[in-house]
């Protein structure tokens, strides 16, 4: 089945689901990513810091699927902000993937401490007139971040992605992403297989629709605009996070999993305008 896309603001389409890669790595890596690509999924997502893109890319390569109906990104680490480090680490990401562009680039985190986002998103504006990235965007970038590069360039990022999940629900920075045109994608969508997956209402949802209790998870960002990330070893569950697309929550529903939502509902309490990430 072919994955319903998202129109981004640039008029380029972005899968509705797409495979988290952070720790895949290696020959299983390698193995799991082809085999996703095979049942389906047609959006990867990688990042220089989770030293894959080796294998994201020769996974791409030879899955034997055409390289333009692959969505590929990837993510600038902290310590490449600079303009000329920037326009370099993509290069040295692509020739990494053995790819000649990125579908997607985002800079990984914003690190105001270090004040050099708006540089790095100066050479990713670059970039894609080279044509090395088609997308840019971002990653865990607040709405005073999004506005400070957009002002600095007029440009605007067509995605913004940051973590979401049921304990951590996030909608104020949704809209916020969504009233600048922004598609927001999730990171740990499924709460890193944290308990938030056997929470009761999680539980009688999956009942209900006769559907795992990840599915109903997904449906729920699906729902509220959100592009997931699902990461997952396990091939019939890789396959079961596409199978997301022939059922519907009822607007209550969804009200009823925001519920769930922490004021410490963080995985790992990355607060970005705290996180500091310089490898
Ligand atoms: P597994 O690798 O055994 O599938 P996240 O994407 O939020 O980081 O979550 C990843 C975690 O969620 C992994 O532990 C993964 O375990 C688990 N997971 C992924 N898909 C499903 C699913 N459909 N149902 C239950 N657990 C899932």
């Amino acid at each position: 089945m072919a994955i319903p896309k998202v129109v981004l603001n640039d008029g380029y389409k972005l899968p509705k689901v797409g495979l988290g890669t952070f720790q895949l790595r290696g020959g299983i890596g390698y193995h799991q990513i082809i085999s996703a690509i095979k049942d389906g999924y047609r959006s990867i997502d990688s990042a220089t810091n989770y030293d894959n893109e080796g294998i994201v890319g020769k996974a791409i390569r030879d899955s034997g699927v055409p390289r333009d109906q692959i969505f590929v990104s990837s993510k600038l680490p902290g310590k490449y902000h600079g303009y000329d480090d920037a326009l370099n680490a993509i290069k040295e990401s692509l020739a990494r993937m053995g790819l000649e562009y990125f579908d997607l680039y985002l800079i990984h985190w914003p690190l105001p401490k270090r004040g050099l986002y708006v540089e790095a998103w100066k050479a990713l504006v670059t970039a894609q007139k080279l044509g090395l990235i088609k997308s840019i965007g971002v990653s865990n970038f607040e709405p005073e971040h999004l506005d400070k590069i957009i002002a600095e360039t007029g440009v605007t990022p067509s995605v913004n992605q940051i973590e979401i999940h049921p304990y951590w629900v996030n909608d104020q920075r949704v809209q916020e992403d969504a009233k600048r045109g922004i598609v927001t994608e999730a990171w740990s969508p499924l709460g890193r297989g944290s308990s938030a997956l056997s929470e009761p209402i999680v539980k009688k949802l999956a009942e209900k629709y006769d559907k795992n209790v990840g599915q109903i998870i997904l449906r729920w960002h699906i729902q509220r605009g959100i592009v997931p990330l699902p990461k997952s070893t396990n091939l019939k569950h890789q396959r079961a996070n596409l199978d997301v697309f022939d059922f519907e929550l009822t607007d209550d529903e969804v009200k009823a999993i925001n519920t769930l939502d922490r004021q410490d509902g963080r995985i790992d309490g990355q607060d970005p305008n705290e996180y500091e990430e310089f490898e």
